[in-house]
């Protein structure tokens, strides 16, 4: 059992990356935390790696494309723990890699990112809402990204405008704006529903291809995940505040 006075947190896609780095700061700052991934053995080898005296870090199986995997994991907490105080949907994928002209994508590649990035977001939520509702202070971060920013994308001579991705970057874009309806719906609620860009960073998806450490993008993921009571909800943020939509 976990503390009862710990939060409990979902991460997924968490046995690298990113998400893996959102485990431990959250894992450090007291809370019990749910490291998500698809695959037992990665799963139970990130725990390992990232387990230390006083974190509270446990292995949760979940595929977020596969609605049995889903309904497995919302069972396995509500048995658990009875609530989430924090769920962060990390887990995607990037099929394309730049120069990426969107004629030259396929049907596909376009179905296959959004199974991940868009679906399974949204199936996660559905699935684990009835829970977060059950905590004090539920929050919600949705993990986007730049590229899913439309005003970025219309900005002349930056990365984003300069790098078009027919899939990923609409996928985030999707990902934004079912951040804003949620957030509508729970607007009454304690429940806090954000979008975050951790920034480029050094991981698998960009083949290490940045000086950001994971560490340096988990940091305002994890922000937006232990929000006070007065924090912004339906948002879109990086580590300098306010991203465009
Ligand atoms: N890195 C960047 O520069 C950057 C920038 C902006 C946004 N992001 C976003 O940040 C998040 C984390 O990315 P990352 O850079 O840490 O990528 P990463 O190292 O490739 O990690 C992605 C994680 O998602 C998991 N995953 C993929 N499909 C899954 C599924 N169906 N069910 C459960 N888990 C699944 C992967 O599991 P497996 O190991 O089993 O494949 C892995 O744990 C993503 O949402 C990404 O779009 C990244």
């Amino acid at each position: 059992m976990a503390n009862a006075e710990s939060k409990v947190a979902l991460v997924t896609g968490a046995n690298k990356g990113i998400g893996l780095a959102i485990v431990g700061q959250l894992a450090d700052l007291g809370y019990t935390v749910l490291l998500g991934a698809r695959d037992a053995a990665r799963g139970a080898e990130a725990v390992a790696s990232i387990s230390r005296q006083g974190r509270d870090v446990r292995f949760q199986l979940i595929d977020i494309t596969d609605a049995d995997s889903v309904a497995r994991a919302a069972a396995d907490i509500e048995r658990e723990f009875g609530r989430l105080d924090a769920l962060v949907n990390n887990a995607g994928l990037k099929l394309e890699w730049h120069p990426s002209p969107p004629s030259q994508c396929t049907m596909d590649l376009v179905r296959q990112t959004y199974e991940t990035n868009v679906f399974g977001t949204m199936s996660i939520i559905l699935a684990m809402l009835p829970l977060v509702r059950r905590s004090d202070a539920g929050r919600i971060v949705n993990v986007s990204s730049g590229l899913g920013s439309i005003g970025l994308a219309k900005t002349p001579n930056t990365p984003f405008n300069l790098k078009p991705m027919l899939s990923y970057s609409t996928s985030k874009t999707a990902v934004n704006a079912l951040t804003v309806q949620f957030a509508n719906e729970l607007r009454d609620t304690p429940i806090k529903v954000n979008a975050a860009d951790p920034g480029y960073t050094a991981t698998d998806m960009t083949f290490h291809d940045s000086a950001r450490t994971p560490d340096m993008a988990a940091r305002p993921i994890v922000r937006l995940a232990t929000l006070p009571a007065d924090g912004p909800s339906g948002g879109f943020f990086d580590e300098s505040g306010v991203v465009p939509w």
